[in-house]
């Protein structure tokens, strides 16, 4: 038996009208993603990326296109629906942490754990622990800004994985740290969405990032430049565009008269 895919996507499309402007962000995307893979999408600035994470992570809406998180047709569900799939199979890790500057390191990984209904105690067991596994047992107490940027990200981290979500979505996440410190909240993410069997998609310029991946996407003015297929599973496979670009049709923004 086939199991189903984390993340299925076809055709999607999204346009923005702003007033007599339409922006086309995404063209046509369609994209599979399997339990326990980590996907990476690089693309240059404006192709689509986070709009396309923000669907994924059911924060938008696309215009037409079937989109389905674990098995469930998220373009047909209610607010309601959406609220409850989003608490409790995604996680979400954005470029800067966000998290709640009133709550310390230990209260950000437990708010999503308190607000899915986990009890008290075990909600603050499974905080510790994975406080541990980011190795910041020692700054559980700290508030976010008493923590450095690489520090946020990892109680970003393990926030997102609290609810043991089936997939963890970030945007550009190590955007805002030198190498070193990305490097380390990249592997931390990888180890840990591993060990827990989340599927992860990765949005990134980063190319330590990068080689992280079980597969390497790129995008380009709305769409995926990648041949459709199934993934190798285990295999490092890289897709590139693998012809020139055509020039640029005056990008996607089609200017009022
Ligand atoms: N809320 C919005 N309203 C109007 N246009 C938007 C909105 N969000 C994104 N866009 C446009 O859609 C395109 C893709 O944006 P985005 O998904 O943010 O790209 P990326 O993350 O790859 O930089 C860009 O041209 C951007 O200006
Ligand atoms: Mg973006």
């Amino acid at each position: 038996m086939q199991i189903p895919a984390v993340v299925e996507l076809e055709n999607l499309e999204k346009s923005y009208r702003l007033g007599k402007v339409t922006v086309n962000a995404l063209r046509g995307v369609t994209l599979k993603l399997q339990q326990g893979e980590f996907m990476v999408i690089m693309g240059p600035s404006g192709s689509g990326k986070t709009t396309l994470l923000n669907i994924i992570g059911t924060l938008d809406k696309p215009s037409s296109g079937r989109a389905l998180v674990d098995g469930e047709d998220i373009t047909r569900m209610n607010d309601g629906q959406l609220t409850k799939l989003r608490r409790h199979k995604i996680g979400f890790v954005f470029q800067f942490h966000n998290l709640i500057p009133v709550l310390t390191a230990l209260e950000n990984v437990e708010l999503p754990l308190i607000t899915s209904g986990v009890k008290r105690k075990a909600s603050r067991n499974r905080a510790m622990e994975l406080l541990v596994r980011v190795r910041l047992q020692d700054r559980t107490g700290h508030l976010p800004d008493e923590l450095s940027g690489g520090e946020q990200q990892r109680v970003a981290i393990a926030r997102a994985l609290a609810n043991h979500p089936r997939l963890v979505l970030a945007d550009e996440p190590t955007g805002d740290l030198d190498t070193q410190t990305g490097a380390e909240v990249v592997q931390l993410m990888h180890s840990m969405a591993k060990q827990e069997g989340s599927s992860v998609v990765v949005v990134t310029h980063d190319p330590v990032v990068a080689e992280r991946a079980d597969r390497l996407v790129e995008m380009r003015d709305g769409r995926i430049t990648e041949k459709a297929g199934e993934p190798l599973m285990g295999q490092r496979r890289t897709i590139r565009a693998v012809e020139p670009l055509p020039p640029e049709p005056g990008r996607s923004l089609s200017q009022p008269n």
